[in-house]
């Protein structure tokens, strides 16, 4: 059981009405919060991200809010999924309401809705506005770099007050989850289906037993979502998938040419002396650690993080594709660590 402080989530409460920004547990990832009905206040939340005005943020409201408030179209297909995802990490992106600000959603006319299951943000959700409210909140990172799953995360990323950016981390243990929430598009479903923006630990298939159909891909013209973007989700460090069979020759092969490795392992033994992170076998347990591994491996000056490449069943999908993401930026980087 996760306890709630409520002094803390009414001084955060108070924070977020007056317009300023405040990080929050969620169960994926922890949130950098900001008043959805407030267009400075999500001016804010780009400026400290470092992030496009362009790119949409979700919008998280309670779990007693309705989403007609936030949408103009409420298709079946998104009751069906709010009755069988939520609270959770679903979010749905729908056609936004004519009331709500352009701002949230990048100028785009859809919304991207969730609500969370992390005690501490239903609280907050409750008692901001009176639970009439909606928090715009991306993950609390700088853009492109890895989400945070702990407040100590959100506090290395802004620290405990970057210049006034962030007025206020709750602090809710780690997430539960550990990758972001799945993202499914459905402000075109007449024309185009359910299309699968982002996986996430509600896999596509548990989302097609739902619909009766199987999302689509993002096609050309799908909503944009920054967190689609290649070398997104990014430690400073290097990184490369390596399949298990490869990895016992490649960390000899570094070592023998005095390259400093850190390995996030989950079926092969590491000599000890190197820079590890043992996961577990465990899809869902594996998303759990899989930010907070990443975070420690790059601090351990490493001229590259080895990752052991996962299974391809649906549970991993999520998973490999923020690893994917993370190793985007670094293609020819083992090349030339060995040709040296
Ligand atoms: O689990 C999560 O989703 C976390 C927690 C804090 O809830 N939030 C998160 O937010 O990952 P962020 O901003 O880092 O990623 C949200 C993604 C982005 O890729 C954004 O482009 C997409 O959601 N998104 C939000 N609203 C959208 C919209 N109206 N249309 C298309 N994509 C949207
Ligand atoms: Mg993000």
């Amino acid at each position: 059981m996760i306890a709630v402080d409520m002094d803390a989530v009414r001084l955060a409460a108070r924070k977020l009405e007056a317009g300023r920004l405040v990080a929050f547990p969620t169960e994926t990832v922890y949130g950098l919060g900001g008043d959805a009905g407030n267009a400075v206040a999500i001016n804010a939340i780009y400026a400290a991200k470092g992030r496009p005005a362009n790119h949409p943020v979700i919008v998280h409201i309670a779990p007693e809010a309705d989403i007609s408030d936030w949408a103009s179209v409420v298709p079946a297909q998104a009751h069906a999924l709010t009755a069988a995802f939520w609270p959770g990490p679903l979010t749905l992106v729908l056609k936004r309401a004519a009331h709500i600000s352009a701002a949230v959603s990048g100028g785009q006319d859809s919304i991207g809705l969730r609500c969370p299951s992390h005690p501490v943000a239903q609280a907050l959700l409750r008692e901001f506005q009176g639970g009439r409210g909606g928090l715009a909140a991306p993950s609390a990172n700088k853009f492109g770099h890895v989400s945070p799953t702990t407040a100590a995360h959100v506090r290395e990323e802004f620290g405990n007050d970057a210049g006034g950016l962030v007025d206020y981390v709750l602090d809710g243990g780690q997430s539960e989850v550990g990758i972001e929430s799945t993202i499914l598009d459905l402000s075109r479903v007449t024309t185009h289906g359910a299309v699968l923006l982002r996986p996430g630990q509600i896999s596509i298939d548990q989302i097609a037993a739902v619909l009766g159909v199987t999302p689509m891909a993002p096609d050309a013209a799908a909503p944009r979502a920054s967190g689609t973007l290649d070398g997104h989700y990014a430690p400073h460090t290097p990184v490369a998938q390596v399949p298990a069979q490869e990895l016992p020759q490649l960390m000899q092969a570094l070592a023998d040419r005095h390259c400093r490795f850190a390995v996030i392992h989950r079926t092969v033994a590491v000599p000890s002396l190197s820079a590890s992170f043992a996961m577990s076998h465990d899809a869902g347990y594996y998303a759990h650690d899989l930010y907070a591994a990443l975070r420690e491996m790059d601090q351990c000056g490493a001229d590259i993080i080895l990752v052991e490449a996962l299974p391809h069943m649906s549970e991993w999908q999520g998973i490999n594709d923020r690893l994917r993401r993370a190793a985007f930026d670094s293609t020819g980087i083992l090349a030339r660590l060995l040709a040296a």
